[in-house]
């Protein structure tokens, strides 16, 4: 059911992964309208005519957009995924810097074509960047919010998922802090099912152990520098799960994610941004403060805050 009536999403950025979400977000049906937003005259323009020409195949839904921020107005969603992309062997936050600026530059101009607009960072890193746009902008912290460890996770089920011989829809299992390097698994409430992670068993499929479960979050956490080590970026993963936020937002859903939003005295933390489970709904993202930690979950959850807080802290410096 939409709740939105005639939604429109902007998508900013027509690189791999603002193309990704555009093409993902008008196959899902996520929203009414998308639009693309480039200031590379040439490449959005090519990029929206390549999507245009599938419209047959894809539903209701069209597509528009340029290099004039205009084709953003009255956009009931805007994810932002233009910036510099990771180079093979760089971290997310290295972007940092570079990033940064680009954010402040561009969010004056979105917010006065878009001004109700739920606005989602995915450009990297996203968890620093959320405190700089939501700093820029004046929004309420709700209202702008990174994908952050949507993605992890959706990584995280998919290898629980096979290793455990059941859909990835029937794992329930959270990756959550910064989206990047000190990310890490919610295991004290991952189930199968209804099952907890370190009890599941069947025919076939033996017991987890912890060092298996270790093993698995190491590869999650370092799955991006694989990908972009094959391939330059990563994209169609990143596609999928924005298309996900923006149809939560735009259907009302209320469906619980791990994005990122900055926290306000949440168990502790304020000020800074990183994922933890948050309602998503056409009023944006709220953290749930009932989420409970074992106590090593919450060291690493301020391990991730400390690590995000020391790269906002450098790019003021
Ligand atoms: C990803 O995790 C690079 O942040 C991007 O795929």
């Amino acid at each position: 059911m939409e709740i939105i009536e005639n939604s429109k999403l902007t998508v900013v950025g027509a690189g791999s992964v603002g193309s990704s979400v555009a093409y993902a977000a008008l196959i899902r049906g996520s929203a009414r309208h998308v639009a693309l937003y480039d200031i590379a005259t040439e490449k959005v323009e090519a990029e929206v005519l390549d999507l245009a020409h599938g419209t047959q195949f894809t539903g209701s839904s069209a597509i528009v957009g340029g290099s004039d921020i205009s084709v953003a107005a009255g956009s009931h969603v805007v994810v932002i995924t233009a910036g510099a992309k990771q180079n093979p062997g760089q971290t997310r936050t290295e972007l940092a810097g570079v990033n940064a600026g680009i954010i402040r530059r561009m969010m004056p101009d979105l917010l006065a074509v878009a001004p109700n607009a739920v606005y989602v960072i995915v450009t990297n890193p996203c968890d620093v960047l959320t405190v700089i746009a939501q700093q820029e902008t004046g929004l309420p912290p709700e209202r702008i919010f990174a994908s952050g460890t949507v993605l992890d996770t959706s990584r995280l089920r998919w290898k629980l998922a096979e290793r455990a011989g059941v859909s990835t829809a029937s794992v329930h299992a959270h990756i959550i802090g910064e989206h990047g390097d000190t990310e890490f698994p919610l295991w004290s409430r991952a189930t199968i099912g209804t099952v907890p992670i370190l009890e599941w068993e069947t025919p076939g499929h033996p017991r987890f152990t912890l060092e298996e479960l270790d093993e698995i979050a190491v590869e999650v956490r370092d799955a991006a520098y694989k990908v972009i080590r094959g391939k330059g970026a990563t994209n169609y993963a990143i596609g999928l799960s924005s298309a996900r936020i923006v149809e939560a937002i735009l259907r009302d859903e209320h469906a619980v994610m791990p994005v990122s939003t900055v926290l306000r005295d949440f168990h502790g933390l304020d000020g800074v941004a990183l994922s933890v489970p948050s309602i998503v709904s056409a009023a944006g993202a709220e953290p749930i403060r009932a989420t409970s930690f074992s106590e090593r979950e919450l060291e690493q959850l301020r391990q991730s805050a400390d690590a995000l807080t020391a790269v906002a802290g450098s790019l003021q410096a």
